[in-house]
């Protein structure tokens, strides 16, 4: 099945405000096409009237576009990376306050990922995290800290039992101190602005499915947000070949440093 969705885009853009075009067409249009088969639509007019004959179907979508997965620690050998960059070169003897944005956060166990490591590094100092997605139901699910399992598998042990609650039902509850450390906020990396003087901004797992031209776009902006000297940590399969381009130096595979 090969449909015209460029009424679904539309529809996209203007109920649920998000910009299909900075998303790699093939891989989206071949998932909108499966999903509305699966709906049992055969035709986007069809499927749009389920969407507006049914909100729950329209949130699902929403989902469905924005892809939430995440987790702990995330690459757990890139987490250690980052705290001895961290370690290396922006934790202080003189207890600097940082700044930091964790961008496209989905369920918030990146941002907290942070904190924890931060608690561990200067315990002294409440550095300000911030994390965003453009989706605002996640972000709800992300200020509450309750996580499955699989969620926090990558948690040491004493990190676990430092951090965490379990509750009855198995799920993990994180502790009101490092839940506290991080400020949620809904934003958009292609349509909004973005905020600056950041000692280091972590964007993983998001830009895979964006066209080259947005991905340029929201590296230059990251640049432009960065501090001299500040980080970006990307994903595992988000190496940047062009990285001199945005005025960033190779920290480490994965994590780019701003120009001093
Ligand atoms: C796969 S998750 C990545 C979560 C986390 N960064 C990680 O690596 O585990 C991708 C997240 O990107 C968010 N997202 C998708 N498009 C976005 C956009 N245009 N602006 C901001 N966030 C977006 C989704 O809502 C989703 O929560």
């Amino acid at each position: 099945m090969d449909l015209d969705l460029k009424p679904l885009e539309s529809y996209i853009y203007r109920e649920l405000k998000i910009d299909l075009s900075a998303y790699k067409s093939n891989q989206m249009n071949r998932r909108l096409n499966n999903l509305i088969a699966r709906n049992g639509a055969s035709t986007t007019k069809e499927y749009i009237e389920m969407l507006e004959k049914k909100p729950e179907m329209k949130k699902k979508l929403a989902d469905f576009i924005t892809i939430n997965v995440s987790e702990f620690f995330r690459n757990k050998e890139l987490f250690v990376d980052l705290e001895n960059k961290l370690k290396e070169i922006l934790i202080s003897n003189d207890n600097k306050k940082l700044k930091i944005w964790s961008a496209a956060c989905s369920n918030g166990a990146e941002p907290y990922s942070v904190a924890i490591i931060l608690d561990k590094l200067s315990p002294k100092v409440r550095h300000e995290i911030l994390a965003t997605d453009i989706d605002s139901t996640i972000l709800e699910t992300a200020k509450q800290g309750i996580y499955n399992p699989a969620d926090v598998k990558n948690v040491d042990k004493d990190i676990l039992k430092r951090h965490f609650s379990i509750y009855d039902d198995g799920k993990y509850i994180l502790n009101e101190d490092i839940r506290n450390r991080v400020r949620f906020k809904k934003h958009d990396l292609i349509l909004d602005d973005y905020e600056k003087s950041f000692d280091l901004i972590l964007c993983r797992n998001v830009v895979i499915y964006f066209t080259q031209e947005a991905k340029d776009k929201i590296y230059s902006k990251f640049s432009e947000s960065l501090l001299p000297g500040g980080l970006l940590f990307v994903g595992a399969t988000e190496s940047i070949y062009d990285y001199k381009k945005y005025d960033f130096g190779k920290a480490s595979t994965f994590i780019y440093q701003k120009n001093k």
